[in-house]
């Protein structure tokens, strides 16, 4: 029923050649089976601005769908080095990241904010990728399901139709670290995720993918994606290869 969405964040690496010699080896490594491969599952990359325009035009021929990484809360006005939803909208970027934690960590985002540029997406015809996910600290003081349910609630404050975001699960320890969450942490934080969204959106819960990120690679996605509430992943250090990102396709797909 739910399609699986295996998205790659590429975080602030690669420029422009980066994308052109990436794209040729990803593309060459899944060579005709895009058509399979759509069956089943979506495939994402969410890159740096300035090689947004240029990801979008070449990724599109193979239905590859690409992401910002962030967007201001604001439409226009004096916020230097931001980037707002009609500039995206003036390229035809139709995803973003929204509160990813490297977002909340350094650069002060909050569940207020996360809220007001999730709203700022939906009124752009943006699908936001919305990331919530518990620290090591709160994890070992047993409030991971706390943590988790009030960073969600933020984010259904704001949201009337649940069926146009994504929420990406990414516990913060698991970040970078090569720690992942096992199958069954990861699985027990998505339940209580779809839970939460199932008390407000009812049946149209089931219809959200809900990801993991956080360390996600060939060797760990196959056991992840056979959870029932696992819907894909939202893949860092990995996908900056193109073979081990192609694989971990490959593997959504059972190719
Ligand atoms: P990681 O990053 O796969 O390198 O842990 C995931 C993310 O930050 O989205």
């Amino acid at each position: 029923m739910r399609k699986n969405l295996i998205a790659g964040n590429w975080k602030m690496n690669n420029t422009s050649a980066d994308l052109d010699s990436y794209m040729t080896e990803f593309v060459n490594v899944l060579s005709d089976s895009f058509k399979k491969i759509d069956e089943s599952t979506d495939i994402l990359i969410s890159v740096p601005y300035l090689i947004l325009d240029k990801a979008n035009k070449i990724a599109s021929a193979y239905g590859i769908k690409v992401a910002a990484q962030n967007v201001n809360e604001h439409l226009s006005g004096a916020y230097t080095g931001e980037v707002s939803a009609p500039m995206l909208n003036d390229f035809g970027i139709e995803y973003s990241l929204v509160g990813h934690s490297e977002r909340r960590q350094y650069f002060n985002e909050t569940n207020q904010s996360v809220a007001a540029k999730t709203v700022v997406c939906l009124n752009h015809g943006i699908t936001p990728i919305v990331c919530i996910g518990e620290s090591l600290e709160e994890r070992e003081s047993g409030k991971t399901d706390a943590v988790l349910v009030e960073q969600i609630q933020a984010v259904m404050s704001v949201v009337e139709d649940v069926k146009n975001i994504i929420v990406a699960y990414e516990p913060v320890w698991a970040i970078g670290t090569g720690l992942t969450a096992t199958n069954e942490q990861a699985e027990l934080a998505h339940k209580v995720i779809r839970d939460e969204l199932k008390k407000k959106y009812g049946e149209d819960s089931d219809k959200v993918q809900i990801l993991y990120g956080g360390s996600a690679k060939p060797a760990n996605i196959g056991g992840l994606l056979e959870q029932d509430n696992i819907d894909g992943g939202l893949v860092g250090g990995a996908s900056l290869k193109a073979a081990d990102f192609a694989e971990m396709v490959r593997i959504s797909a059972k190719l």
